[in-house]
């Protein structure tokens, strides 16, 4: 088939998905975890990739602020950046995905549309078994500022940094989304309390 680009066509390979799943023993798919920063997210991401390394499943996580020193190192903060930021995990999740790795990407992804579409791409015909799995950390702004741990909240809030998540610019909810970390009277779950309410649902989906 024909994309956007004149003369580029899709080109396959013997070796496909199925046969790559079978040497893993696993299904790839996205464990997509959004929330504002210092929700905990990079904590679940780690703490899920080690659950999972110590079942014997490969995983990677693609951490938003780590993408951000590479393949994302020219994009900034504005509306347009970010969308750009989540297209391309999307994207890269989506590779990892039908490498038959378990790709957990970790990044604040505040915008209901990119998020939608990332969901979308994961879920076409040619992607069937490579679902997105999106968990949203629920912590409360207030909390997150308290915590407060690379100070960042603090320089948005003396106007140093613009268009901070949460501060002056907006975070998006999910509609819709598999897992809710939510905090249990102000107290964020143990990191391997989350990890394990993820390992579970997956372990029902297979
Ligand atoms: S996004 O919105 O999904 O494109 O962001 P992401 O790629 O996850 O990068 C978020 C990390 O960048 C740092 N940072 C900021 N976050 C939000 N808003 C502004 N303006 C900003 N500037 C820098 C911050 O350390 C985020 O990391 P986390 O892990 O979320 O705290």
């Amino acid at each position: 088939t024909l994309n956007n680009s004149t003369n580029v066509f899709w080109q396959e390979c013997q070796v496909g998905k199925v046969d790559r799943q079978k040497l893993l023993n696993q299904k790839g798919c996205v464990v997509w975890i959004t929330g504002l920063s210092g929700s905990g997210k990079s904590t679940l991401a780690c703490a899920l990739s080690r659950e999972l390394h110590c079942r014997g499943k490969l995983s990677y996580v693609l951490d938003g602020d780590n993408l951000r020193h590479g393949l994302n190192k020219d994009l900034g903060f504005k509306a347009e950046d970010r969308a750009e930021n989540i297209r391309r995990v999307g994207e890269v999740a989506k590779l990892f995905a039908d490498a038959g790795l378990i790709c957990i990407a970790s990044l604040i992804s505040p915008y209901r549309k990119e998020r939608d579409a990332c969901r979308a791409m994961l879920s076409d015909a040619n992607f069937i078994e490579a679902r997105l799995h999106m968990v949203f950390m629920n912590t409360p702004l207030e909390l997150c500022e308290s915590r407060d741990a690379k100070g960042l909240y603090k320089l948005a809030r003396a106007g140093k940094i613009k268009g901070f998540t949460g501060i002056d610019d907006p975070y998006e909810p999910p509609e819709k989304c598999e897992i809710e970390i939510e905090q249990e009277n102000g107290v964020c779950p143990m990191p391997a309390a989350m990890a394990g309410q993820v390992v579970s649902y997956l372990e029902v989906k297979g």
